[in-house]
């Protein structure tokens, strides 16, 4: 490569797991092929099925492929921080997230990567953008989702239409910025955290369409605690917002007043 040809950014795609050993295999594969020169960390939380342990033949046998344990079932959230600050200490340029369960066709994350190139620093693969599918979703996990997203639209006020995806590249910028030391989402709200965050520091957020399929093997971990959580959270989010939009239009009222008074 000459001097003058740019430096291919550095890139690592975070696979949480908990018991995947029935999709994990398939998955890295799949990754492996459609995008050889990216990095790959898995994050384990000690997955009864042996998850972990596989994902470790994976990494002693492939130098692209590393691998983060944990020591029990902690949440999404969790998983999420701890394989940025990896990432980080590692001066990865790019920081995706992807299911293990092949929801996320890795024969996509060009799309994803495109779009950083293209300037944005988070990048979101949705399902409900024109373009965007899902496919086999039960009528039940297809209301979730688009109500999910509706209530955070409204609540939030944002224009993203599908908040809580977890098919995703972010600059090593956009994690730097966001401030990740105070995220206390536990479960799937983490992912709608993140873009909210991502959203109020002023960073370039776009959402690009991809093919959402339902998982083939093993089981969803998504659980009444998890959308009890993002319904409260997002609320509260939603009613902070709105609070100070509140306070800083009566603010400004107030310097109205001063000016007219004086
Ligand atoms: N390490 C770890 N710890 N991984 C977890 C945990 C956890 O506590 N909970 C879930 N995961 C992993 C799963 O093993 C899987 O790889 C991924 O997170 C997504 O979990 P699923 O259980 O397959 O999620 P889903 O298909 O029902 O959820 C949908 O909503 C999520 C939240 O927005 C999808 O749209 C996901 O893309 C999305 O992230
Ligand atoms: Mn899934």
């Amino acid at each position: 490569m000459s001097s003058e040809e740019p430096v291919p950014p550095r890139t690592v795609v975070c696979i949480p797991t908990y018991d995947e050993i029935d999709s994990l295999p398939g998955l890295l594969d799949r990754l492996r092929a459609a995008q050889p020169d990216v990095d790959v960390l898995v994050v384990d939380d000690d997955s009864p099925d042996g998850t972990g342990r596989y994902a470790d033949e994976r990494a002693a046998a492939d130098p692209r492929v590393h691998v983060l344990h944990r020591t029990s079932k902690d949440g999404l959230g969790a998983a999420y921080l701890a394989a940025f600050r990896w990432a980080l200490a590692r001066d990865y340029d790019v920081v995706c997230e992807m299911d293990a369960d092949g929801s996320h066709a890795p024969e996509q994350l060009h799309r994803l990567l495109a779009a950083v190139a293209a300037g944005a620093d988070l990048v979101i693969g949705s399902r409900w953008v024109n373009g965007g599918e899902v496919t086999d979703w039960p009528v039940q996990r297809r209301l979730l989702s688009r109500g999910g997203n509706l209530y955070t639209r409204l609540a939030l006020g944002t224009h993203l239409r599908d908040a809580t995806a977890g098919y995703r590249a972010f600059t090593a910028h956009a994690l730097r910025t966001i401030p990740l030391d105070d995220v206390a989402s536990a479960g799937y709200c983490f992912q709608v955290d993140l873009a909210w965050r991502a959203v109020r520091a002023g960073l370039t957020v776009v959402e690009v369409p991809i093919t959402f399929a339902e998982r083939a093997e093993g089981v969803s971990k998504m659980s009444g605690d998890i959308v009890r959580e993002a319904l409260w959270r997002v609320t509260v989010w939603g009613a902070e917002h709105r609070a100070g939009q509140l306070r800083r239009l009566g603010a400004r009222a107030r310097t109205h007043d001063g000016r007219d008074g004086s």
